[in-house]
């Protein structure tokens, strides 16, 4: 009897979203193989994955680039899917840094593509972002409203690998291309084992504000006061880390028997401006956090969230958390760090 391989390639298996989606893949019978090349990860998560899971992971410690590494992985495990977290996200450092980002996003995508065919692996999903959708529209953000016009290479390059996505799928009707535009993935799997750890001082929200609240960094500053929201601070759409993992279960259920692009929001369809976050994270960790105003930052809108009618109708995919366990479960992970491996 022929046996079923239920190997999925993982790339940026050990970082954030990677991490929270491998536990959701064993859960759900698969089997992950993870390749990382540490460049915005610590190996002692693959020790907390396993102890998660209860399970021995297989890793790799390659970069993407590196085409016959992942011809051996290819060739040794035979997998069923891919799932493509491996990626630069600083916006601030693509500007700095555009050659490092176009090459770790956009060629790193494009041989890992290579591979796929060489190998015959036909489903890809990709860690897309909702900074793919034109910067002068208003939210809700549906699927269909125009891409492209992006602020930073960052954006760019995840805007240019969806294009070559589409472009490849059109040459081969049995490709199945799932491309899932995140909005603001924060908090951590509620064992406090593995979260968000981010290299020096943080750019996004809510590990910023977390860090205010360990004590690490003296204030918060918000960004603006005068935009046109409920209280004037920036509105954005915050999902749970565990429910886009599971997301990304469901993604690949629907890939794997499915072909053609597939486009999907993945958010919480509900937008909840910094002073709503703070409020919650004050509840979390029970102190004050301390804050000031200070100006807007270049690059920002006001607003951004996704509608969700498409993967919910779709896929069956809903979230399940709300903003309040984003913050308690991200200020239990800001307090296990560190002394859980
Ligand atoms: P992360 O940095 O925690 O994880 C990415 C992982 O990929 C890291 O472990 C890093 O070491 C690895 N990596 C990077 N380049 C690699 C390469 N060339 N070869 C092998 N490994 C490589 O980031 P994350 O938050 O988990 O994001 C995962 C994906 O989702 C990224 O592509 C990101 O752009 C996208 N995304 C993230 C967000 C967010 O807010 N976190 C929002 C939208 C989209
Ligand atoms: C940022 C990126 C975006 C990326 C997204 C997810 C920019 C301009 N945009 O978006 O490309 O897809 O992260 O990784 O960097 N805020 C503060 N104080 C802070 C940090 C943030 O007030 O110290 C505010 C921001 O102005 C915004 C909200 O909090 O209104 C959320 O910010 P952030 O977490 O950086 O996410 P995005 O702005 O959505």
């Amino acid at each position: 009897m022929i046996s079923m391989s239920k190997n999925i390639i993982v790339t940026g298996g050990l970082g954030y979203i990677g991490s929270h989606s491998c536990v959701e893949l064993i859960d759900h019978g698969y089997t992950p193989i993870l390749i990382d090349n540490l460049s915005n990860s610590k190996k002692d998560v693959l020790d907390r994955l396993c102890k998660i899971t209860g399970q021995n992971i297989v890793f790799y410690e390659e970069d993407i680039r590196n085409r016959e590494a992942l011809d051996s992985i290819f060739e040794k495990h035979h997998p069923l899917s891919v799932i493509h977290f491996a990626g630069l996200k600083a916006v601030g450092e693509s500007v700095d840094q555009p050659a490092r980002y176009y090459s770790n996003n956009v060629k790193g995508s494009l041989y890992l593509i290579d591979v796929m065919k060489a190998h015959d692996v036909k489903s890809l999903i990709f860690s897309s972002s909702a900074t793919v959708y034109n910067v002068d529209l208003s939210p809700p953000f549906t699927e269909a409203m125009p891409t492209g016009q992006v602020g930073n290479p960052y954006g760019r390059t995840k805007y240019m690998v969806e294009e070559m996505m589409k472009d490849i799928a059109a040459t081969d009707a049995s490709l199945s291309m799932t491309i899932l535009r995140y909005f603001n993935p924060v908090g951590a799997h509620e064992s406090g084992l593995i979260g968000e750890d981010p290299q020096g001082i943080p750019n996004n929200l809510m590990p910023y504000m977390a860090k205010v609240a360990s004590g690490d960094l003296a204030e918060l500053s918000i960004y603006g006061d005068d935009y046109e929201t409920i209280d004037g601070t920036g509105v954005r759409d915050y999902i749970h880390v565990v429910d886009l993992a599971r997301g990304h279960v469901m993604a690949l259920d629907q890939s794997l028997k499915s072909t053609g692009v597939n486009i999907y929001n993945l958010g919480s369809g509900d937008g909840y401006s910094v002073k709503q976050v703070l409020s919650s994270y004050e509840s979390a960790c029970g102190n004050v956090i301390p804050c000031k105003i200070v100006g807007r930052r270049p690059g920002d809108i006001a607003a951004s969230y996704a509608d969700i009618k498409k993967v919910q109708n779709e896929m069956g995919w809903a979230p399940t958390k709300n903003l309040d366990d984003m913050c308690q479960d991200s200020w239990r992970w800001i307090q296990n760090r560190g002394k859980a491996s």
